[in-house]
């Protein structure tokens, strides 16, 4: 019986997730990123994505290993990673892609750095270069590429129709563009704690005024030149490890929500918060009953 299951839609779908982007230490769609300055590096937003990429590991295989089917008559020999973060996407393409270079780029010098040791680690250094650069800007200096890849990323640009035709510019004809968003915060508390993880996330949906989670990329990819292949909503749903990396992810993750949220919670569920966060042993880090659930929307497309 699979675990996670995918369900082809092509449903509006903008989500309440600001969250997201808050707990991802990111900008939200609204307050973007300007300029091709570099981000004061975030070492918790980078742990994050790290533990993110471990404890997701099933879903990234699963989204890149039917990448590889749409490009297998794409001949990929250069890839781009928009955005790439601490490089968990870099690294399952340089693996899914083993004939392809991967140049990684990021706001971030620091992200750039860890994509480089993981790359190292994972003896994959010579087939994978790291730009700093912003995709809304300074993109035709990277070349020509076969793929392009953007995760979590382009919700936080501030032009996104400037950074699709950048996109597209830098694809070659028949090259392939695949953007993958997540819909909304990744659930992770045991499942005798969902009414209580409700009611944290509506909390943090109104301090976060609703703002959608990420927009349907859908028109922006037409009116930029694309033409849309297939959009896949890959869903998540099984258990994790509560005392492996998955407590830990679950921990630095509602801490980042917690900021923004406990005033909008009663005493309960703030006292309740503060024994999950701990070291105890009903801490989230202890508990072997957490259950990730959650869903991410990824867009294919192809430049004419
Ligand atoms: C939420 S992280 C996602 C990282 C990674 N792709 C993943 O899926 O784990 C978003 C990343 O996009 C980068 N980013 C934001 N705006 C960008 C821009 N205009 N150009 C390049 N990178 C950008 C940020 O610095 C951050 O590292």
């Amino acid at each position: 019986m699979p675990s996670r299951h995918d369900v082809h839609t092509h449903d509006a779908h903008a989500t309440d997730a600001h969250a997201h982007a808050h707990a991802h230490g990111a900008r939200a769609h609204g307050e973007h990123a300007h300029g091709g300055h570099a981000h004061a590096h975030d070492e918790g937003l980078a742990r994050m994505l790290e533990l993110d990429a471990l404890v997701h590991k099933g879903y990234l295989t699963d989204v890149t290993t039917w990448l590889q089917g749409l490009a297998a008559d794409a001949g990929v020999q250069r890839v781009l990673d928009v955005g790439a973060g601490a490089g968990s996407g870099t690294i399952a393409l340089a693996q899914r892609f083993p004939e392809a270079n991967v140049v990684a780029t990021d706001l971030s010098e620091g992200m750039l750095e860890r994509v480089r040791s993981l790359a190292d680690a994972s003896g994959l250094a010579g087939r994978v270069s790291t730009e700093l650069a912003d995709i809304g800007a300074d993109v035709a200096r990277l070349g020509t590429f076969d793929l392009a890849w953007a995760s979590a990323s382009l919700h936080e640009v501030g032009d996104p129709d400037r950074a699709f035709r950048n996109l597209r510019d830098a694809l070659r004809p028949g090259g392939l563009l695949a953007v993958v968003e997540m819909d909304s915060p990744p659930r992770m508390l045991p499942l005798d704690l969902a009414d209580f993880e409700d009611r944290l996330y509506a909390a943090f949906a109104h301090a976060s005024q609703g703002n959608a989670y990420h927009p349907d990329w859908t028109d922006p990819l037409y009116r930029s030149g694309f033409e849309l292949e297939v959009r896949r909503t890959f869903m998540i749903d099984e258990p994790a490890d509560g005392r492996g990396r998955a407590g830990e992810y679950a921990t630095l993750y509602l801490s980042r929500i917690a900021q923004a949220s406990t005033a909008n919670l009663d005493d309960a569920d703030r006292a309740l918060l503060t024994t999950l966060l701990g070291d105890g042993p009903d801490g989230l880090r202890q508990r072997a009953d957490l259950r990730l659930r959650g869903s991410r929307t990824a867009w294919i497309a192809r430049r004419p």
